[in-house]
């Protein structure tokens, strides 16, 4: 392949404009497009991307095939999706490509389908391997095919395209739900301690980061999710005069719209509905409240989210019900140490009293491992083996999710508290610089603990 020709040029890149010129254009003449047929820094609108790619036959189309961002290659992490997205959504683009020249993000859109969704297609680091993938998905062939059929403007052949498209490129479009599934999961655990408040942020932000629209509920008093995303529940709640999640279970008539925070960092965006320690005193009001136990499930009833993360409190309370019966699937983070492995037994218990007495009883999603230290390899091992055991007398229905997806022991996990955003965030990243290594393992776990619970989802 033409990788093999890589040149000397293939070195860390010093900027912005040597990434351009020693590798986007050597691309796009390697993947088949003439001169005419991309433009740099062209005008979309208000905004200039770096490359704009659009065939010349298919001029009275009004979609253009590629943009392609370039970042530079200092930047430590690869951002700049969220400008990207919004490029391809103005420039009706099906395809965005971001990099610095040592990552890259590819993201799809269909340009046929309203709204439009960008989706993240494939991201790592931009290596022979992840060329080759691109080099054909990219290639002036695909999209010659590609384009015809959209300037068809039928939908119905370029859905036949696209599932064309999925079965030769497997990688493709693995994150292009057939359906749009939402998904509300509870973080639950009633042991306290486990990292439920720390997995659901980042794990909310993992998917943030693949594109979904998500949105946090912190149904627990002591509000460590609402401190984590950086709300102080007494200034920037209580003394605003602004609603919180007693008021959304409590108040018939506020609405999910009305008690929803819009939180961002550069790229990332998290919508989250904060909690406040007063809701400690609400349980009397709680129970006393007829039919309670639906509220949360009636409240997002139409919601317009691709996934809900719900973090309760570490108890069997009123509000921990709520959250289930409001719940598509539960899942279970523990740590592999023996107490935390013992509550799993009174979790799944629950769970399964709730399967006998609910119609549409939320779904065990699986145990997540967090705060692994992979050191302690022979305790980790009887760890899991008690664990396997307490799962096989619920008939092994209920899977540990994968190795990859364990969430790693580290103390930076400690130092991110005083932020107030989660690991994903540039600024946090850029602060943290130091433990990079331990970042990058961190995000990596997260990342796939998001992109296994996406596919598992899809497949219910
Ligand atoms: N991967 C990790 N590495 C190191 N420390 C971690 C990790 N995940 C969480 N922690 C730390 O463990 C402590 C408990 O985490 P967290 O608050 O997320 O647990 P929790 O289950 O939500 O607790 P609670 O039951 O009180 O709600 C926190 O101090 C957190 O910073
Ligand atoms: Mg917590």
């Amino acid at each position: 392949m033409f990788l093999s020709a890589l040149p000397a040029w293939w070195l860390p890149m010093s900027n912005e404009a040597n990434i351009e010129q020693k590798i986007i254009l050597p691309l796009l003449k390697q993947w088949g497009y003439s001169d005419a047929e991309y433009q740099a820094k062209p005008r979309i609108g208000n905004e200039y991307p770096d490359f704009v790619v659009r065939l010349s036959r298919t001029d009275v189309s009004p979609f253009n095939y590629l943009i392609i961002e370039v970042k530079s290659p200092e930047q430590k992490k690869l951002s700049g999706s969220q400008q990207l997205k919004r490029y391809m959504a103005i420039g009706r683009t099906v395809f965005g490509l971001l990099t610095n020249g040592r990552e890259y993000q590819l993201f799809y859109q269909n340009p046929l389908k309203e709204p439009l969704r960008q989706v993240n297609c494939c991201s790592g680091d931009l290596d022979k391997k992840a060329l080759q993938k691109l080099g054909k998905l990219l290639h002036r062939s695909t999209a010659t095919a590609l384009m015809n059929a959209l300037t068809h403007q039928q939908l119905k052949v370029y859905h036949h395209f696209e599932k064309e498209l999925t079965k030769k490129f497997s990688f493709f479009i693995s994150s292009i739900p057939a359906k749009e599934a939402s998904m509300i999961i509870t973080v639950f655990n009633h042991k306290g301690g486990v990292g439920k408040t720390t997995l659901t942020l980042n794990l909310g932000a993992a998917f943030a980061e693949m594109g979904k629209r998500v949105l946090l509920i912190d149904i627990d008093p002591q509000a460590n999710l609402t401190i984590g995303v950086g709300i102080d529940p007494l200034r920037d709640v209580e003394e605003q005069g602004r609603k919180d999640i007693s008021d959304l279970l409590l108040e018939p008539r506020v609405s999910l719209e009305e008690v929803i925070y819009r939180k961002s960092w550069d790229d990332l965006q998290l919508d989250v509905v904060p909690s406040h320690i007063r809701l400690a005193d609400k349980e009397p009001a709680l129970i006393n409240t007829i039919d309670i136990d639906r509220v949360l499930q009636r409240k997002l009833s139409n919601h317009s989210y691709d996934v809900i993360l719900i973090d309760p409190p570490p108890a069997f309370g009123k509000v921990n019900t709520i959250a289930l019966m409001a719940s598509h699937g539960v899942l279970i983070p523990t740590q592999l140490a023996p107490y935390p492995i013992r509550a799993i037994e009174y979790v799944l218990a629950r769970l399964e009293a709730m399967r006998n007495a609910m119609e549409n009883p939320p779904r065990p999603l699986g145990i997540a491992v967090s705060m692994y230290n992979r050191s302690k390899s022979a305790a980790n091992q009887q760890m899991r083996s008690k664990l396997e055991n307490i799962l096989s007398k619920y008939g092994n229905t209920i899977e540990i999710l994968p190795e990859s997806t364990w969430i790693p022991e580290k103390v930076t996990m400690l130092h991110t508290i005083n932020f107030g955003q989660p690991i994903f965030s540039e600024k946090l990243y850029h602060e943290l610089r130091r433990d990079r290594n331990s970042l990058d393992d961190l995000t990596q776990s997260f990342q796939n603990l998001a992109r296994y619970l996406s596919s598992k989802a899809l497949t219910k």
